[in-house]
């Protein structure tokens, strides 16, 4: 890859970055443009907060929408996914007896989101297992197939993410959402890995909720979220935090529903939300289409080095479609991964998670523009050294 994209970014010199997922990593012009934002604020915060903030909100949100496949009418902005899944869970009238189903897959602070609701409401959390490694001639519809033979007469809701946190796993999100449509199941997407690194059309996918990160893989500043709900479940929602919305006519600034209702918290710093508008700028200017083609190959080329090392099968064998600039490789059971990670970062500088889920133990590797064959290199050899 193209060395010259690592000086775009802010990341340090003597580490090997391989945890792009985490929480994402700002380019030095988006971080300037955040910055200059909180600039413009803070010399004229009444004109800027009390005048401004509705237009300039809007405006990125007509960005974004455009960007995503979504009506900007259908959009409001949230600091991140888990406050996303919060609005939707407290919202929906659920109660005993009611099911919702996930997948075995889902990241920890949302399940524990629904393990709340399901503790104050007496709605039951459902896991429904998805088998990795894929099979080689398995198909989405398949996977779609095993997750919804999950759903029951009482399912009221169904949450899964688009692209799985600790496995990386690119679910078929659409093939779920139209099922779980013609039951009359409500579903929402947790898509905070998706933004940025897939292309998405989300008004297609025909989600009733989804919400998604823009910090992560779209390389915004940190604290830019949005949460989707589609026009015939908008009524749904409530605000998880009750402020000005709440009395406001709805002809106030031209402000939907769900934007009055929900945008204004309390003071706040708009400058992450604004500063979306300066990333989709970024990967326009930098061709990102093309750097997300060349972290997909130097993916596969890590996944295939490790796997080699290891002796253990690919999570993905027929790579097309799983997965894009995030991976997981599986290691040795016997291995201490908090071990590990401590050592490939304090004597071989790499960052990177390490992952224990269902009793297996995995490596998650992200790949983004900044990266190169060199910090491979570096993880190989730390994986090396420790399976010696
Ligand atoms: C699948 C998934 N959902 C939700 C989140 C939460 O994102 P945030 O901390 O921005 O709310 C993460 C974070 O890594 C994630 O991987």
């Amino acid at each position: 890859m193209d060395k010259s994209i690592r000086n775009l970014f802010q990341i340090r010199e003597n580490v090997h970055f391989l945890n792009h997922g985490s929480f994402g990593a700002c380019p030095k012009k988006v971080f300037q443009a955040y910055q200059d934002w909180q600039r413009s604020l803070e010399e004229q915060p009444v004109a800027f907060l009390g005048r401004e903030i509705g237009d300039l909100l809007d405006n990125v949100r007509r960005r974004l929408g455009a960007e995503i496949g979504a009506s900007p009418d259908d959009l409001v902005f949230v600091p991140n996914v888990t406050h996303g899944v919060n609005i939707v869970a407290r919202s929906l009238k659920l109660g005993g007896g009611d099911e919702i189903l996930i997948t075995n897959h889902e990241y920890g602070a949302c399940k524990n989101t629904w393990e709340f609701i399901s503790k104050k409401t007496g709605a039951l959390v459902k896991e429904r297992e998805i088998m990795i490694p894929i099979a080689p001639t398995l198909r989405q519809e398949e996977i779609a197939d095993q997750f919804l033979a999950g759903i029951t007469e009482k399912t009221k809701l169904i949450f899964i993410s688009h692209i799985t946190s600790p496995t990386a796993l690119r679910l078929p999100v659409e093939i779920i959402c139209q099922k779980a449509r013609q039951l009359g199941i409500l579903t929402i997407i947790d898509g905070a890995h998706a933004p940025g690194q897939i292309p998405l059309n989300i008004a297609e996918i025909s989600a009733d909720f989804y919400t998604g990160n823009c910090h992560k893989w779209m390389m915004s500043a940190k604290g830019a979220g949005f949460l989707y709900v589609r026009p015939d479940t908008q009524h749904l929602i409530e605000p998880l935090v009750v402020s000005w919305g709440y009395s406001a006519p709805l002809s106030h600034h031209n402000k939907t529903r769900l934007a009055t209702l929900l945008e204004w918290t309390g003071t706040f710093d708009p400058a992450p939300y604004l500063s979306i508008s300066a990333a989709l700028d970024f990967a326009d200017e930098y061709n990102w289409d093309f750097t997300r083609d060349e972290c997909e190959n130097l993916l596969q080329v890590a996944l295939d080095r490790i796997n080699e090392i290891t002796g253990i099968d690919p999570i993905y064998p027929n790579r097309k479609g799983w997965y894009r600039q995030m991976g997981i490789v599986e290691l040795p059971g016997d291995i201490n991964v908090q071990n590990l990670k401590l050592r490939l970062y304090n004597d071989f500088h790499v960052e990177i998670p390490t992952i224990e889920w269902m009793n297996r133990k995995f490596l998650r590797i992200s790949i983004q523009g900044y990266n190169s064959e060199d910090d491979i290199d570096a993880l190989v050899a730390g994986i090396k050294c420790s399976l010696e």
